[in-house]
């Protein structure tokens, strides 16, 4: 079945990156010159997504926004000559259809996926989480739809593999391998920041799942888990108990965006990647090795 909406939530404060997310939301902050969730929005269509359902809070409006046409903008622009960057904005405003939903009090992640079951329907459906952005020649929702189409339309979590003393910040999972390339597993059980000595393996999740409807109905009988707070994780499990989810192991670099370390490094590494800033990246580093005599 096809998946055409992916809900992305996007309720949290950012307190990582305070000052900054006082008044700005933490995906808009950019890297290079597009938004966090610009990249974050690009794998949804790119792996075939038609709607994107931002769970959101007050603050927030600028997202919603971004992907929406600005025509004060444009006319401007116009005025002004500039067409490549008018191309540029209203090929935004075209990228996606674009629907919201508030979340009125930060329960978790499991709370914010349940805001969205509404307008997700009856239907599979993707959920991205912004702080991570992975990259690579196939959009890791892409593959993970391609697992669950040759697995009956099941539900699947797409895990890589983490250092095993950083366990604790993860959904983390256990199963067994099904395909003999060893990257598909029949999920058997997940926990969510399980410190290393007590977690069931090193492959964790950065927030890409495929869920069939019934996610929902585990969601609305989860008790509160790890942090107090409505773990999307332990709906997961529940799921598991009742019917078929795999853990896929994808392909793509990763990039945790989360955190300061994980920004700066994002921020390095997109510019290298692009041939419009590549040279200007290179120049800048070479100075800087030599400025401040980096080994
Ligand atoms: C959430 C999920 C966790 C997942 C992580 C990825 O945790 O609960 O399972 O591994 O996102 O970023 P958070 O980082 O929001 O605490």
């Amino acid at each position: 079945m096809k998946i055409r909406r992916a809900v992305i939530p996007v309720a949290g404060k950012g307190t990582r990156f305070l000052p900054a997310t006082k008044q700005v939301p933490k995906e808009m902050i950019p890297i290079i010159n597009l938004p966090m969730i610009h990249y974050v929005v690009e794998e949804a269509i790119l792996s075939g997504i038609e709607q994107v359902i931002f769970v959101t809070s007050s603050g927030k409006n600028a997202i919603e926004d971004y992907f929406d046409r600005n025509f004060d903008l444009e006319d401007f622009l116009i005025k002004n000559g500039k067409i490549k960057e008018l191309e540029m904005i209203q090929q935004i405003g075209k990228m996606v259809e674009v629907t919201s939903v508030r979340q009125k009090e930060q329960l978790g992640l499991g709370h914010a996926v349940l805001c969205a079951k509404d307008i997700v329907g009856n239907e599979p459906f993707a959920v991205i989480l912004g702080d991570e952005i992975v990259r690579g020649p196939n959009p890791v929702i892409k593959q993970l739809i391609n697992v669950s189409q040759q697995y009956n339309n099941a539900n699947v979590i797409g895990v890589m593999e983490v250092d095993p003393l950083e366990t604790y910040k993860y959904g983390v999972v256990k199963g067994e391998f099904v395909d003999k390339n060893n990257k598909t597993m029949r999920m058997t059980d997940m926990v969510e920041k399980p410190l290393p000595a007590v977690a069931p393996s090193n492959l964790a999740t950065p927030g890409r799942y495929i869920f069939r409807p019934e996610i929902f109905d585990a969601l609305k009988v989860i008790p509160k888990g790890v942090g107090g707070e409505y773990q999307l994780t332990d709906a997961i499990n529940l799921l598991a108990r009742e019917s078929e989810v795999y853990a896929h192991v994808f392909e793509g670099q990763r990039f945790d965006t989360g955190n300061i370390e994980g920004y700066l490094n994002a921020t390095v590494e997109f510019a290298l990647m692009n041939k419009d800033s590549e040279e200007m990246m290179r120049k800048i580093i070479k100075e800087k090795v030599e400025k401040y005599k980096i080994k």
